[in-house]
């Protein structure tokens, strides 16, 4: 049973000026450990994988990825092991520079691989797949953040909750990191007049992302949707002083913890389009809170180019 996370109402006087409402779903409180988007992507992978019988989730990411940490614990709620493949052979022999994220993940139990980038970049070549199967016959393979048709249907509960908590919204913001959450949210969105779901690409040139955003989307959907391209601030897991003070600003305007690789370019997309006329007037928006506030523990300045 999903309990609701809360929906709260947020005011200032820019919203009133331009006569929006706006509300943050913090979908960063369901779970203390597999927080926001990741919980409700793995959810029905952990059902699969037992359903298997498999005894093992293997999956990729990167050195800072909040999927990594969350398939680690995942797995450990639900007796089974874990073997993450990280992208960067040259940690193998460093484990005294990890990041949090992977610390955090082998202390939850995951055993960890270091694969180079070439390698990496093989991570949905179906040869390889085979081939890592074959190796780990007991193990349910997982994609990098997880994303997989199983990952979209997770949304349904989450758009429905939504649905039910503000049957009047029609401007929606989210975080793209692969896009699997934002397919998953216009997938199940209901169909009413003036309903548009923005996603908001943390990553640069995220275009690429659009074919398989269409595919999991699947049959056109009910509500308009658009990825917001502009707000990266310079690529993934990269963060200017600007967006920095907007963090804390609304930190402590609202309470509320951002992330510094998702929301807060989320948080900062909506406040450009709402000052460029792009929301109009009587909008009843909600920004949608993925979580991974794991990652304000993330070291600046450190690469971290991979979901
Ligand atoms: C906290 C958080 N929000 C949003 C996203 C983006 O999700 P997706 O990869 O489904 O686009 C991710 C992961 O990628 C994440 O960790």
């Amino acid at each position: 049973m999903e309990i609701p996370t809360p929906l709260m109402a947020i005011s200032d006087p820019l919203f009133d000026r331009y006569r929006v409402k706006v509300w943050v779903k913090r979908d960063d409180l369901n779970h203390p450990h597999i927080q926001g988007n990741k919980w409700h992507k793995l959810k029905f992978n952990l059902d699969a994988a037992k359903l298997q019988r498999k005894t093992t989730l293997i999956t990729f990411g990167g050195a800072y990825s909040n999927h990594i940490a969350a398939t680690a614990y995942a797995a450990k709620e639900a007796g089974l092991k874990s073997i993450g493949l990280i992208r960067g052979e040259e940690l193998a022999a460093s484990p005294h520079t990890w990041s949090h994220t992977l610390k955090q993940a082998v202390d939850n139990g995951m055993a960890l691989e270091f694969l180079t980038r070439q390698v990496y970049r093989l991570r949905d070549d179906p040869d390889f797949l085979l081939d890592l199967q074959q190796r780990y016959p007991d193990a349910y393979l997982l994609p990098e953040g997880g994303s997989n048709e199983l990952a979209i249907q997770g949304f349904e509960s989450l758009m429905t909750e939504i649905e039910q908590q503000c049957p009047q919204w029609d401007t929606l913001f989210t975080p793209v990191g692969t896009g699997a959450t934002f397919a998953g949210l216009v997938r199940y969105a209901l169909a009413r007049a003036n309903r548009k779901i923005n996603g908001v690409a943390v990553l640069k040139q995220a275009d690429y992302l659009l074919p398989s955003i269409r595919k999991w989307v699947g049959i056109p959907p009910a509500v308009a949707w658009q990825m917001l391209t502009d707000y990266h601030a310079g690529g993934y897991g990269k963060i200017t002083p600007e967006l920095q003070q907007l963090k804390q600003r609304f930190e402590a305007q609202f309470s509320i913890p951002l992330d510094p690789v998702y929301s807060i370019k989320m948080v900062a997309a909506f406040y450009d389009q709402l000052q460029r006329g792009e929301i109009p007037p009587h909008s009843k928006v909600i920004l949608l809170h993925t979580g991974g506030l794991q990652g304000n523990a993330l070291q600046q300045g450190t690469d971290s180019t991979t979901l």
